[in-house]
């Protein structure tokens, strides 16, 4: 930790605003007191712009607007001036064609909100999956203070006794009815037990992945990621997240000091920890892009490699998100990394101290649920990054989601050209498919989709499925809800929308993976796959305009993130010119 607090007072860059008496100021603040701001609120102190990713079809984020009251409450008590503002909110479950093509618009209508307006540091008020990377995403490339407080998680859901995780039991009941043992309407009265609180996930899915990561790069106060959403402790976070963000702007602590390759390294383990969601791989390097950190897929393999994944929660394990707050949740995590020797204690959070200062003294209080480092829920935590011929720039499958049997294993491709020709046929019993086969979806990444929509973990055919058959390997250029498990190998890179290999494979081919050795082969020869390249043209829709056209052609490959090829890089937040 080499960080040394700037002085105070100092002029801010709100004051390009609002200080003196010139017309253009009294123009500003005239504006400004039609809410009934007294004069003095715009002498020097800090303005602090909470980011609300609200909005009633962001239904995980629908409680924000009451959590932005404590935040500003926080602020206020801190002696700063809170101003609240809405953001672009890309909601997991109503956007189409998927949440993630708007990831990127979100972080940048969101940077432009941050620098374009008074603002002085920001409360990043976040929770479902895409909503907190892209404001991370906008943070980084303004580099304007900022600290994550996420929503929290919804309420353990039941149904008939059992617990019910959000996503994984959505899966769980659609396949079992396929399969002849749950009735539709047993499905319809389970879907009354899915969400019983406001809040994100309930389970490790992206979100609280995401929010994980949070905490982990130390961009969130301590404890945060696992408060349930209704629980008065989530609202006590808000407030003394609005106190602490006062100080960080006065202290220019900005998320350059926080986000250090050390802090991804952090989260890189962290993630393997939990048995996070495959999308933090891709939001973590776009995160990284932004903020100007070297991180590539392989830092994935080589920091998770060697992390047992011990948060019992599913999709990997049983319990869920109120069950891991009750624990200890992160904090007693990043305590047990620390202790195995997988935890830079040193690198700083946005409280101004180090990480293992806010985590060695904590205590876990379930050790089902958090379990000690020597019976971990599974030994190989991590993301395994596999390459091959297949994927010469990488694609990722998360272990401790897959069988075991199928980890090592060779198979006759049965290909999916796209997702409506994968919906067409996948529920016919004439379908030339079994459970020895390799299903291979194409056309469903970046470009492809477009947007890398979570499809990647395709359901199984009927006939699959009747034979009590849970799982096959699936290779795809997708990406997988965090909710989801399975044999699942996702953002295959370069994708086939952009001509890789993965564009090429056909029905009949026998594909070999090995996750142990890393490895993902199309057994043709190169001869024969040079041949298949050189006369590849592209099937998948390709947009004329609209913000689809801008995302398909300015969109990079999964491997290194999927930001817009013109949003990479950290911005800083210049005060532009004045037009009036
Ligand atoms: Fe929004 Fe899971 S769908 S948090």
């Amino acid at each position: 930790m080499t960080f040394s607090p700037a002085k105070w007072p100092r002029r801010l860059r709100s004051q390009e605003w609002y200080e003196g008496n010139s017309r253009d100021t009294i123009y500003h603040r005239g504006w400004m007191k039609n809410q009934g701001h007294p004069h003095d609120l715009f002498d020097g102190r800090p303005i602090i712009g909470i980011m609300n990713t609200w909005s009633d079809l962001t239904p995980c984020n629908g409680h924000l607007r009451e959590l932005a009251e404590k935040v500003k409450a926080g602020i206020w008590e801190a002696g700063g001036f809170p101003v609240e503002v809405p953001v672009f909110s890309a909601s997991e479950n109503t956007f189409r064609p998927t949440a993630m093509m708007y990831r990127n618009l979100a972080a940048l209508a969101t940077e432009e909100q941050m620098r374009g307006q008074p603002i002085d540091g920001a409360v990043l008020l976040v929770g479902c999956d895409k909503t907190t990377p892209s404001l991370l995403m906008a943070a980084a490339s303004t580099d304007l203070p900022s600290i994550v407080v996420t929503g929290g998680p919804m309420l353990n859901g039941y149904f008939r006794g059992e617990r019910v995780g959000s996503g994984t039991h959505l899966w769980k009941f659609s396949e079992a009815v396929k399969a002849g043992e749950m009735t539709q309407e047993e499905f319809l009265e389970a879907e009354n037990s899915m969400s019983r609180s406001t809040g994100t996930c309930n389970t490790m899915g992206t979100a609280s992945t995401m929010a994980s990561m949070a905490e982990a790069l130390g961009m969130a106060l301590s404890g945060n990621a696992a408060i349930p959403a209704v629980d008065s402790r989530r609202r006590v976070m808000a407030q003394l997240s609005g106190r602490r963000i006062v100080q960080m702007v006065k202290d220019d602590l900005k998320p350059s000091d926080v986000m250090t390759k050390d802090a991804f390294e952090n989260a890189i383990r962290t993630n393997g920890a939990i048995g996070g969601s495959t999308n933090a791989v891709i939001h973590l390097l776009a995160i990284a892009g932004r903020v100007g950190v070297d991180l590539t897929l392989d830092d994935w393999d080589r920091c998770g490699r060697d992390v047992a994944t011990i948060v019992n929660l599913m999709p990997s394990g049983e319990y869920l998100m109120e069950e891991f707050f009750y624990a200890g949740g992160l904090p007693v995590v990043l305590k047990r990394l620390g202790e195995a020797g997988q935890l830079h204690k040193d690198a700083l959070t946005v409280a101004g101290s180090t990480i293992w200062d806010e985590v060695q003294d904590v205590r876990n209080w379930n050790e089902d649920v958090i379990r000690p480092v020597d019976k971990p829920l599974t030994d190989q935590g991590g993301i395994a990054v596999l390459r091959g011929n297949l994927a010469p720039d990488g694609a990722v499958l998360k272990p401790s989601a897959a069988s075991q049997h199928l980890l090592k294993h060779r198979g006759r491709a049965v290909v999916f050209e796209d997702i409506d020709d994968y919906k067409a046929r996948i529920n016919d019993d004439a379908l030339d498919i079994d459970e020895t086969c390799v299903m291979v979806l194409k056309n469903c990444g970046p470009k492809g989709y477009p947007g890398m929509a979570e499809v990647g973990n395709m359901g199984l055919p009927p006939k699959v499925l009747k034979k009590g058959i849970t799982d096959m390997v699936r290779i795809s250029d997708a990406r997988m809800s965090g909710t989801a498990y399975g044999t699942v190998i996702l953002h295959t890179s370069p994708e086939a929308a952009a001509g890789g290999p993965l564009a090429v494979v056909r029905s009949g081919d026998m594909i070999e993976v090995d996750v142990e050795a890393r490895r993902i082969h199309l057994d043709i020869s190169e001869a024969d796959l040079s041949t298949r390249l050189e006369a590849w043209t592209p099937n998948h829709e390709q947009r004329e305009s609209g913000y689809e056209w801008l995302h398909q052609t300015h969109v990079m490959g999964a491997d290194t993130g999927a930001d817009l090829d013109f949003l990479k890089g950290c911005r800083g937040s210049p005060v532009g010119k004045d037009s009036h």
